[in-house]
């Protein structure tokens, strides 16, 4: 693996999960691996979890670990080819991915949709920038379009709580204030289709996620009817795709309540809205999973940065 963009990168979901449950039992196994090697970790956008757990796993790796803000501390970057840069941007992709890669062995890229231009968010100009213009591995800490150390982690947190062959997992819309992007559901759904279960989306009408994300994955309508028998709920807002990045409803008829849940687990990649998304007596339970999920954040960015250094040598 060169780079970890996407899910696809991954080439054996089972033995990801495996490996980062092994690294989970001994975290410091490999702590010789990243010695005198450091990891850049740009942030264009806030983050709790991602920035503090894939310090953690580098830190666990033996890697020295620098972190930029990049959206409030860098250069405004250009990223189109050919541009007379007399408006707002001072520094070229071109030149900041060349020198940032003399400083790191590996760049973390956390790039959040604008949800204005569909067309230029599919693009993922910041992410692939850095992968054309860097000249070590990448890996995606949130993309526009996807996020896949959160999928992976996902993965390690059914595998963990799973207590069936074939466990009915449903991804539910939730209502939110703001306009979120699709990543944390896109990857989640392409994580899904890799596994052995019942999966369904659930949404109001008109938050249809991408057809290219969904292929033949069920989507039913009616939320009390997706949760049917549920084992698993991971609930996630997201704003529509086909009315790109608006808030069409802001139905309270689809926050996620203890009764609602009946017996399954319930997920969510938080940041979470208490009393918005889900209610407290369900985070409060023994039935969330939250925390346990941000923990594995950990694990899922070690397996990562380790195949990625192993590579390297
Ligand atoms: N789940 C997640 O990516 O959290 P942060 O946005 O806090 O990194």
């Amino acid at each position: 693996m060169q780079h970890y963009l996407s899910i696809n990168d991954i080439d054996s979901l089972p033995k990801w999960v495996e490996e980062a449950r092994d690294l989970k039992n001994n975290p410091l196994e490999s702590k010789s691996l990243g010695k005198n090697k450091t990891i850049g970790l740009l942030f264009f956008n806030n983050s709790l979890r991602t920035r503090l757990s894939t310090q953690k796993a580098a830190m666990n790796l033996g890697m020295e670990v620098i972190v930029m803000n990049f959206g409030n501390e860098g250069w405004a970057l250009e990223y189109e080819d050919g541009t007379i840069m007399n408006q707002g941007t001072s520094e070229h992709i071109k030149e900041a991915a060349q020198v940032v890669s003399q400083y790191c062995d590996i760049i973390g890229i956390r790039a959040f949709a604008s949800l204005k231009d569909k067309e230029k968010d599919e693009a993922e100009v910041v992410l692939n920038g850095f992968k054309k213009f860097a000249s070590v591995p990448i890996v995606n800490l949130e993309s526009s379009v996807g996020h896949p150390l959160q999928a992976l982690t996902d993965a390690i947190t059914l595998a963990e709580n799973s207590t069936k062959v074939k466990p009915k997992v449903v991804l539910s819309w939730a209502p939110h204030p703001k306009a979120l992007p699709h990543a944390v559901a896109n990857s989640f759904v392409e994580m899904m289709q890799r596994q052995n279960a019942d999966f369904v989306i659930t949404h109001p009408k008109g938050y249809e996620l991408g057809t290219a994300i969904t292929n033949s994955s069920k989507i039913e309508y009616d939320q009390d009817k997706a949760l049917e028998n549920a084992d698993f709920v991971y609930v996630k807002n997201w704003s529509s795709y086909a009315d790109y990045g608006k808030v069409l409803n802001q139905d309270q008829g689809w926050m996620i309540t203890k009764e609602k849940l009946g017996n399954a687990k319930f997920m969510h990649c938080l940041p979470v809205r208490r009393n918005v998304v889900v209610e407290d007596a369900v985070l409060d339970s023994e039935q969330s999973l939250v925390i346990d999920q941000a923990n594995n954040r950990t694990y899922a960015a070690q397996v990562v940065l380790k195949k990625l250094l192993e590579n390297l040598k």
